[in-house]
């Protein structure tokens, strides 16, 4: 997704928005561009297409470019090619409005022809050069009043957005606009922030603002305003941000995702430890009553990507834990369909970024339906937090690499928890288990430690896949969820074309597909479901297929089938999830590195996909 950075103050402003921009590069772009402006001279705009550091070379690292207010961005192309053309800032043609901008605007065809025959023209084929105009006609309609002309703006622009706005009669003053799209403001004496997201700016200031849907913000030197859609003027809670900065960087490992692999044991220690004391979970954060949980029957997880594979898993564990029935739904199909949901129902919405726009949008169709929502979300304060009844933060911390890793983790933990606490409120479990559940829990981080241990080996195995052009991954249960989050780290980032198929599919179809030397990766941790798994896994081998497996320490009879075996240690079945996913997280870096792939930002794919 794009990234957006703006900065007013008292330094140069260039330096400090190319280092914001470089914060934002994990969210994915192919051109960039700044525009920034000294006192009352002309706005200076450079912009190119590649990456941040054509516009280093262009700038001289910024320095060359003078002025203490400027706005910059990095563009995942929506609308109209990768091109210098097409980079934001983009401006209005007498240079009154420049704006940067992430989001979609989808009227902006109709806005365009509007505006056409308003005498305006354009020269890129981007949806923002029309947002820029509109606002730029609208200012010249209202008396030239930057709030009213972006009330107006928003009114007529359908889609999402998190716009940065310079006015030329208003130097040293940037306009913010936010729908849907991610935006965090950020105060500091004498100086005013906005980013995309926090890591932007987490190293000049931990006081930020939340910008709401559909308001607006005019920041000034170290002080900002906030209105309505009415031009109002509205308070907001200054807050503050947790993160150190030394956690958004690499901390000595060679790639982000590596890093994150690593600190899984400890996010997952503190996401468990800050919901349980003294052996018992504590939802405080979560207010559902104990009659609501009492009176659940339906719970329905909704996700995109590697949250929707951890619904798949929590969909068995709440399942098995209680009497409660799951539906998992991928968020983006969820939204449009006119899904008969049951009153006594919950939709746990799971999202990393709590940006996601499908999930945000499958979360509010879920709450205009009446039911009650629950976020299992990392980033505080995004919207899905914000707008969910309830939500469940994950101690994650800031996750960089696009490949998620620790905030999955999390995820699943987060979703063990929430699974016993339904269970023990609606008396569906009896206290020894209880207590031995959340024990086996708390053991995930140093068995997570264990097999992380055992990555010399896995970065050989890894070494033959390297030129392999497909891959299955099999297994039943939790294992198919699993191999479901195996698969896509594998295609995510080494591009290999991979599938995940429930074991017992494989006959009614895929099985066709299995020649001389497949890879089939197959999960096989599920007690009573090996043997069946075991069947799966010899009918592939007797055509061809190079069979690998992870499963439980004790399972040596795999290795009869499978040329490798990757053991975890011991745990219950519900949960080893989250042990038999980290062999597979660690295969899909040491491939994509063998490929020599950005591991960190692969092709294609963003961080976040604050769009449909
Ligand atoms: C997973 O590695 C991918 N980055 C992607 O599938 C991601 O899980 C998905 O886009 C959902 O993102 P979210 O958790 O921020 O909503």
């Amino acid at each position: 997704m794009c990234g957006i950075v703006g900065f007013t103050g008292n330094n140069q402003a260039a330096p400090i928005l190319l280092d914001g921009l470089s914060k934002l590069e994990y969210r994915g772009y192919d051109s960039a561009g700044i525009a920034v402006r000294n006192g009352e001279a002309e706005t200076e705009v450079i912009k190119e297409k590649g990456k941040l550091k054509v516009l280093a070379e262009m700038t001289n690292d910024g320095k060359a470019v003078k002025g203490t207010c400027g706005i910059g961005h990095t563009r995942w192309a929506t609308h109209g090619d990768p091109s210098a053309v097409n980079a934001h800032p983009h401006s209005s043609d007498d240079g009154n409005v420049i704006a940067v901008h992430n989001g979609i605007i989808e009227n902006y065809q109709e806005q365009r022809e509007k505006l056409i025959k308003k005498g305006y023209s354009f020269k890129s084929q981007t949806d923002t050069e029309v947002a820029v105009k509109l606002i730029d006609y609208y200012y010249k309609k209202y008396s030239n009043e930057p709030i009213e002309a972006l009330s107006h703006a928003m009114m007529r622009i359908r889609g999402s957005y998190a716009l940065c706005v310079m006015f030329k009669d208003y130097p040293g003053e940037i306009y913010c606009a936010r729908k849907d799209s991610p935006m965090i403001i950020g105060i500091a004496d004498d100086e005013s922030y906005v980013a995309s997201d926090v890591p932007a700016i987490l190293k000049y200031t931990r006081k930020v603002y939340y910008i709401g849907n559909m308001e607006i913000a005019k920041l000034e030197k170290g002080n900002v305003i906030f209105y309505n859609i009415d031009s109002e003027i509205i308070e907001k809670p200054l807050t503050e941000i947790k993160w150190d900065a030394a956690s958004a960087e690499k901390g000595g490992y060679e790639h982000f995702m590596l890093k994150e692999i690593h600190e899984q044991p400890k996010v997952i220690r503190d996401t468990v430890n800050s919901v349980v004391k003294d052996g018992i979970v504590h939802f405080d954060s979560v207010t559902l009553t104990d009659d609501e949980i009492k009176a659940l029957d339906q719970v329905y997880i909704i996700a995109c990507g590697s949250a929707y594979h951890v619904g798949m898993d929590l969909q068995y564990v709440i399942e098995s834990l209680t009497s409660i029935s799951v539906r998992v739904e991928l968020a983006s199909e969820f939204r449009y369909r006119d899904m008969k949901l049951k009153k006594n129902s919950l939709a746990i919405v799971i999202s990393q970024s709590g940006e996601t726009a499908d999930s945000l949008a499958a979360l509010r169709l879920a709450k205009d339906k009446g039911i009650k929502t629950l976020g299992i979300v990392n980033v505080v304060g995004s919207s899905i937090a914000r707008e969910a009844d309830n939500v469940f933060y994950t101690l994650a911390g800031p996750e960089i690499s696009v490949a998620t890793t620790k905030a999955y983790s999390c995820q699943l933990v987060a979703g063990y928890l929430l699974a016993l606490q339904f269970a023990k409120t609606r008396d569906e479990i009896e206290d020894i288990s209880y207590t031995k559940f959340l024990n086996e829990i708390n053991t995930i981080p140093e068995k997570v430690e264990k097999i992380l241990e055992d990555k010399v080996r896995l970065q050989w195995y890894s070494n033959k896949l390297v030129n392999i052009s497909d891959a299955f991954f099999i297994g039943r249960g939790i294992d198919y969820a699993i191999g479901m989050e195996g698969s896509l780290k594998l295609k995510e980032i080494s591009y290999i074309h991979s599938e995940a198929y429930a074991a017992g599919e494989l006959k009614h179809g895929p099985i066709s597909l299995i020649e001389d030397s497949t890879v089939v990766i197959s999960v096989v941790t599920q007690d009573k479901l090996i043997e069946k798994t075991v069947s799966n896994m010899v009918e592939v081998k007797s055509r061809g297929a190079k069979v690998m497996a992870v499963t439980t320490v004790g399972n040596y009879f795999l290795e009869d089938t499978a040329e490798f075996v990757c053991y975890i240690p011991q745990i219950h079945s519900l949960f080893s999830g989250s042990l038999s996913v980290i062999p597979l997280q660690l295969i899909s870096y040491y491939v994509s590195i063998g490929k020599g792939y950005d591991v960190d930002k692969p092709r294609n794919l963003a961080k976040s996909v604050t769009v449909e």
